[in-house]
Parts: C-alpha cells; structure tokens; sequence
C-alpha cells in the first residue's frame, strides 16, 4: 500500500512557495473516488459491466474513474459463451475483458458452471452427456481467458434455500454430488493463476445454507480440491436484509484459509438508511484481512437488475448518491476533492510560476438537472496565452447551493461561488482547456461563469 502523502508534500509546499496556491486542505491526500480509496486500503472496489453499455459516455465514465474491477453481468455466462454446443462466442466478454486490461482494471469471471442461463441444448442434457459437457464448458472458457481472470465464479449457487442444507436440484446436481470438486478441479487446471471461487447468495449471515457452504470449503480444504476463494452476493432488500453477523460471517470463512469478496452487491431503499447498510457492509470488508474487495451489481440505479429498488451508488443520471459518499467515507476517502489524482504530472522539477506569461480564459458551463438538484460542469479555456492558474465565479439563484465540487476547490455554498483551480490543473497551455464540475441542491446557474487568471 503506498499513499502518495509525501509526493503530494512536496508538490504542496512547492507551489505554496511560488506564491500561487495558498489554501491547500490538510487532508489533501484523501482519495476521491472508490477506487483510489479501497486500492488504499489494498482492496478493490468493482462493479458489474454490461457490454451493450460501454458506448454510454456517462456510464462509461463512471466507470473509469470510480472502480478497479469489472465483472460482465452475463456476458460470460454459458448461454453467452457457448450458444451452441461447441460453438463459442466471446466477442461482448472479449469487448469489457479487453477494456478492463487496457483500462488497468482486474476482472472477476462470472460464471463457470450455474443451474441457470444455460443455452438450451445443455438445459436439455442430462447424465454423462451434460457432465463432460460442463467440463468441456469449464475447460474452453477458462483457457480462453487464462491469465487475464483475477477470481473466477466457477460455481455458482449450488445450494438450496431454506433450512435443509441440501443441494440445489438442478440438471448439473443430478449428474452426481461431486459435480462441484470436478468444476473446480477443471477450472484450475485450465487456468492456475486465476482465484477459484464458490458465489452464493443468502449466505451472508450464519444460516443453513451457509453453513453448508462453509462444511463444503471445509472439505475441499481438507481433501486438497482446490478452492481460494468464497463469494457473497450480498443483495439486500427489506425481506432479505443485511445480517447483523456479515462481518462475523465472513471471518469464519477466512478462517478456512480461503479469501471472500462481496460480489454483487445492491441494497434496495434510499437515503440514509441505504447509505448507512453500504457503509456497514464496507466496514465488514475492511475489517477482514481476507476481504479483497467489493463489487457493486451494476453502475446507476437504471442499470439495476432490480432497478426499482433504487439499489445502486449512482442515480439515473449518474449522480453519486448518499450511499456513494458513505462507501466512500468508509473506505478513508472523501468526496471533495482537494488533491491531485495519484497520476498527478512528476513533481520532482516544477516549472516556475514565472516563466508563463498571465493571459485570459474563458469559462463555459453544461447543466444535467433534475427536480430539487444538477451537476454543472464547467470548462475552463486559456486565451491566446498560457496561463497558470484560474478562478472561476458561478452566480447561483437564490435559495440554491453548491454541495460538492470536482477538480476545483469551492469558496462559498450560495450566491456568487468561487472555484479556484485545483494544484494539479491550473496551468493550462494557450488554448488550452481543462474541465471542473459541482453538484448543488436547487437550480444551477443562468448565468454563464466568468473566468478570471490566477
Ligand atoms: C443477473 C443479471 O444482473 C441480469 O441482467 C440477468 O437478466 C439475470 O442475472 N445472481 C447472479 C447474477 O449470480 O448472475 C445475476 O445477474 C443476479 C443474481
């Protein structure tokens, strides 16, 4: 784990010695997105990906700025992958598989082997047919992605409900109990560098059927069928709310000598009683050493598998929610942003404030509105010379107010606000342009912003 505390140091007292920027926050290093914030607590912070979605500018920016993990929602899931038997076809999972490689992001597969979405020819096996089937499946599919998979879903929810304990009845059970381990085994052997993973849901708390889970990992554990790795879906709504034993739940996995990720998750509601589950099961996370990260089961509200249950970080429009900035807080970061990114330029040799000649910019503002609220982003444009730094006034309407701010550092809530560049996006080149943004209750601006060289 390394924070860019002293770097950030040096860059600070630097320009506070050139005389430009004056007020820096002491808590200038805390990271602003979930990303930068869980890899500071040495874990991922990940999200389901639909590949139809990748073209969506907003979704696809959320998604590079905010998460470290992908996990395609269904793109490799067998009736995806293997349409036909034999047939294969990864172009939607090559398409988030590749980007995620480009992008630095890690991938869970999801899933091997599962009772549903199956492609109908393999609903349709039965017996030793559908057995070397599923090990043909396993096989091709982690071959395919050998070496680029983080953890892998190789089987999922295989027990059943309620308080039996039992298997899940399925077409893949009926082909014989030991049909989990042979997954498992097949899976390694295609891809030994991958994390092998059991995925569940309602196994979150201490149950029957997480107990059954756990009795499985134990056994694996001791008949050296390889296993790395349990994953809790964690999708929570009044009737299946989070456990008061998560936490506990998940220690008694680690202590198998297994790793647990939460894979999916979702928490239906709104407001404060959303924020505060989210930040819980963020704080369970963080409290397991074993804990490697979280994935949140899609991006805005609208991309919900559940979408009414408003269930995710960001709303329709792509605004971070309540429970965003409570996940946020609770990984150590913060949503006001007043450091430079970690990829902020070298710090080592800053060029003198001196040697820019001061100039003119010019500020322009897009609003995204919604009843009670808007994001406004505002571009920033040097003149005909480069500049080294900038203010920018934004006049609000009355009874309107700014509450969070990006990439600028806000000086007042209501009336005329001023936002001063933040250290690591003052000095723009002639021409130059550079972006900023703020979300207030109310309504945003009438009026175009004016710009000011600093
Ligand atoms: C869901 C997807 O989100 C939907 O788009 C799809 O229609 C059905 O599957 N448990 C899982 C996930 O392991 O694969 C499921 O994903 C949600 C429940």
């Amino acid at each position: 784990m390394t924070r860019p505390r002293t770097v950030f140091a040096a860059l600070a007292s630097g320009l506070v010695a050139a005389g430009t920027f004056a007020a820096l926050t002491p808590t200038a290093d805390a990271a602003t997105t979930l990303g930068a914030a869980a890899a500071a607590q040495g874990r991922y912070f990940g999200t389901a990906v639909a590949a139809y979605k990748l073209s969506d500018t907003v979704y696809a920016g959320i998604l590079d700025r905010e998460f470290t993990s992908v996990t395609p929602e269904n793109e490799m899931k067998w009736d995806a992958t293997e349409p036909s038997q034999g047939t294969f076809n990864y172009t939607s999972a090559d398409t988030i598989v590749n980007r995620a490689i480009a992008n630095g992001q890690k991938i869970r597969g999801h899933a091997l082997a599962w009772h549903s979405q199956q492609p109908a020819w393999a609903q349709n096996l039965s017996g030793t047919a559908l057995r070397n089937a599923m090990v043909n499946h396993v096989t091709q599919v982690a071959t395919h992605y050998r070496g680029k998979i983080d953890s892998w879903d190789v089987v999922n929810e295989a027990f059943a409900d309620g308080s039996t304990g039992a298997r899940r009845d399925s077409n893949l059970q009926r082909t014989g109990n030991d049909w989990i381990e042979v997954a498992f085994r097949t899976a390694r052997a295609a891809d030994p560098a991958a994390k092998l993973c059991y995925n569940d849901y309602n196994t979150d708390g201490q149950n029957a059927k997480s107990n059954a889970v756990y009795a499985l990992v134990q056994d694996f554990k001791a008949r050296g069928v390889p296993i790395d790795c349990v994953g809790f879906q964690s999708h929570f709504n009044a009737a299946s709310p989070l456990p008061a034993d998560y936490q506990a739940n998940l220690q008694r996995f680690a202590n198998l000598g297994v790793d647990v990720q939460i894979t999916e998750l979702d928490i239906e509601g709104s407001g404060t009683a959303q924020a505060d589950s989210f930040a819980a099961v963020t704080r369970a996370c963080l409290a397991v050493t074993r804990c490697n990260g979280i994935t949140v089961w899609g991006i805005r509200d609208t991309d919900s598998w559940r979408a009414s249950g408003t269930p995710l970080l960001f709303d329709g429009n792509g605004n971070p929610k309540a429970a965003y900035t409570a996940v946020l807080n609770a990984l150590g970061g913060t949503v006001t942003p007043s450091s430079p990114p970690v990829s902020s330029p070298p710090v080592t040799s800053p060029t003198p404030s001196t040697s820019v000649p001061a100039g003119a910019c010019s500020a322009t503002v897009s609003v995204n509105a919604w009843t009670g609220g808007f994001v406004a982003t505002v571009k920033v444009t040097a003149g005909t010379a480069a500049i080294t730094g900038w203010r920018v006034a934004a006049t609000l309407p009355g009874g309107s107010a700014v509450t969070s701010t990006w990439n600028a550092t806000a000086a007042g809530t209501s009336g005329t606000v001023t936002f001063t560049n933040a250290s690591y996006n003052g000095r723009l080149t002639a021409g130059g342009s550079t972006e900023f943004g703020f979300q207030g209750t109310g309504t945003a601006p009438g009026t175009t912003p004016t710009c000011t060289p600093a």
